[in-house]
C-alpha cells in the first residue's frame, strides 16, 4: 500500500456567540498529514515540516500521533505507521491549527489501513489526539474539519454535530495578525463563572443565528453575531480588536470577531465583492493597530467539505497537491 497523505482545513470557531459550540471550515489553508507502514507497532512521526521544530516529535504527545493511534486502537489495527505532517497552519493562530492536524492524521491512518471509520469515530479520534497532544480539545474547530461546512456541536465527544445550512452568497474573511496567542493563556482568562444577563443575551444570539443560516435572513444573522462571554475578556490580547472589527463592519460586514482565541479575526460578508472589501479594511486596520508583517489573508466561501484525501487520487479525480 503506498502512502497516503490527508488534508484537514482551517476552522473559524465560535463565530461571536457560538463559544466552544459554533464553526465553520475554511477551503485554506491547511494541514497535510502522510501516513506509511512502518516496521514495529505503533506510530511514530518521521518529520514536522512547517513547524520551526516546535512542535513535539515524540508521537505520544503529538494531537496527529495521538489521534493516529486512537484510529489505529479503534479499529484494531497493529501495524506501524509513519506520519510526516506538513504545517500550512500557523501555531497559535486561532485557525484550529492542533484540530487540522489531528484529523488529517485520523483520516490519513483511516484511508492507509483501509478502515473505513465513520466520520463520528474519525472526529472522536481527532479530539482524543487535541485533548492529549494539546492539553484541551476543541469541537468547535474539530467537527468543522472533519464535516466542512457550518456546524454546531451539542456534544464533542462522542460527538453529536449538528449540521447548519449555509445561505447562498455567505461569505468568509479571515485575517491573522503577526501575533501569537496560546488557546490556554486565552482560556484562563475566561474565569468560571458567566453574569446571568451575558449567558442569556448569549443563547438568544445563539439561537437567533442557527434560524438565520436556515432562513437566510442576513439582517437577523448580522445583529446576532456578538460574543457577550469569551471576546470581551479576550480583548487585551489583540491590540485594536474594537477598532478591526468596527472597520470591517462599516466596509459592509454582517459581523466580525475573534476566530477561535484569535489573534485571527473573521467577519462574515454578503457578496464576494464585500468581502474584497471588508478584507482591505481589516488589513489597513491591523496595518495600523498591531503592525509587523502584512497580516494573512483569506476570502472564500464557506467550505462545503472538510477533510479529504490528496492522495493517491481516489475515483472522484486527481489528488490536489497542496
Ligand atoms: N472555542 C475555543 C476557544 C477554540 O475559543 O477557546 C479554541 O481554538
Amino acid at each position: 500500500m503506498e502512502p497516503v497523505t490527508a488534508f484537514a482545513p482551517a476552522t473559524v470557531s465560535n463565530v461571536g456567540c457560538g463559544f466552544d459550540v459554533l464553526g465553520f471550515a475554511l477551503h485554506e489553508p491547511g494541514d497535510a498529514v502522510t501516513a506509511a507502514f512502518a516496521g514495529g507497532a505503533g506510530v511514530r512521526i518521521d518529520d514536522i515540516v512547517g513547524d520551526d521544530g516546535r512542535l513535539p516529535r515524540d508521537a505520544r504527545k503529538n494531537t496527529a500521533g495521538v489521534a493516529a493511534q486512537t484510529l489505529l486502537d479503534a479499529v484494531g489495527d497493529r501495524r506501524g505507521v509513519a506520519l510526516t505532517i506538513r504545517k500550512g497552519l500557523p501555531l497559535s493562530s486561532g485557525l484550529g491549527g492542533s484540530a487540522a492536524s489531528a484529523v488529517a492524521a485520523a483520516f490519513a491512518v483511516n484511508a492507509l489501513v483501509g478502515a473505513g471509520a465513520s466520520l463520528e469515530t474519525l472526529m472522536a479520534c481527532a479530539f482524543e489526539g487535541e485533548r492529549i497532544g494539546a492539553g484541551s480539545a476543541h469541537g468547535d474547530n474539530i467537527a468543522p474539519a472533519v464535516y466542512g461546512g457550518f456546524v454546531l456541536v451539542r456534544v464533542p465527544n462522542p460527538p453529536d454535530v449538528v449540521r447548519l445550512p449555509v445561505p447562498a452568497g455567505l461569505t468568509a474573511v479571515v485575517v491573522h495578525p503577526d501575533l501569537e496567542i496560546e488557546t490556554a493563556r486565552a482560556r484562563a482568562l475566561l474565569g468560571s463563572e458567566v453574569p446571568l444577563g451575558d449567558a442569556i443575551r448569549q443563547w438568544a444570539n445563539l439561537g437567533a443565528l442557527v434560524d438565520a443560516l436556515h432562513r437566510g435572513d442576513f439582517d437577523l444573522l448580522a445583529r446576532a453575531i456578538e460574543d457577550t462571554i469569551a471576546e470581551p475578556r479576550r480583548a487585551p490580547l489583540v491590540p485594536g480588536l474594537a477598532a478591526i472589527k468596527r472597520a470591517a463592519i462599516d466596509a459592509g460586514a454582517l459581523g466580525s470577531g475573534l476566530s477561535g482565541s484569535g489573534p485571527s479575526l473573521f467577519a462574515l460578508c454578503r457578496g464576494i465583492e464585500t468581502a474584497r472589501r471588508v478584507a482591505r479594511a481589516m488589513t489597513a486596520a491591523i496595518v495600523e493597530h498591531i503592525g509587523g508583517r502584512a497580516p494573512d489573508v483569506y476570502v472564500s466561501p464557506i467550505a462545503p467539505t472538510g477533510a479529504r484525501i490528496l492522495s493517491p487520487a481516489g475515483p472522484k479525480g486527481p489528488a490536489v497537491q497542496v
